[in-house]
């Protein structure tokens, strides 16, 4: 499996959350190379785990700072985070279970982050882009 690479148009101007959703792709990576190299599925579980834990660990820190910039959706967004981390228990127990591969689970990963990052993590950008923009609307 490729991996996944940060691209600047991820970028939602905070040094701090931009780190963050960088060490999130690394981690990814992690898994996505111990499953190329068929390493076994203790460490992979490890792996997954860990992502999770950081997940949740990077979630909060990201709503905390739609919090600081009154960012307008942040329940929106806030709701959209509680789904993908059912749907990341729902897919680890299928994984636990024998029910999915690490293939799956992997393509589960890439394809939320994916989708989460480039939709609503892109409009918390655009909303610091135009506060920040003294010819902006605000
Ligand atoms: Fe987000």
């Amino acid at each position: 499996m490729e991996f996944f690479e940060w691209l600047d148009s991820y970028s939602i101007h905070n040094p701090n959350i931009d780190a963050e959703h960088q060490i999130f792709i690394k981690l990814i990576n992690r898994l996505i190379s111990a499953n190329n190299d068929g390493l076994d599925d203790y460490y992979k579980e490890r792996l997954s785990l860990e992502i999770q834990k950081y997940a949740e660990f990077h979630f909060v820190s990201e709503e905390n700072f739609m919090i600081d910039i009154d960012y307008p959706l942040l329940e929106e967004h806030q709701q959209q985070h509680t789904l993908i981390l059912e749907k990341f228990n729902v897919e680890m127990n299928y994984i636990e279970l024998g029910q999915k591969s690490y293939a799956e689970f992997i393509t589960f990963l890439v394809d939320w982050l994916t989708e989460h990052t480039l939709t609503q993590d892109k409009k918390i950008g655009d909303f610091v882009k135009e506060s920040s923009d003294p010819n902006g609307s605000r």
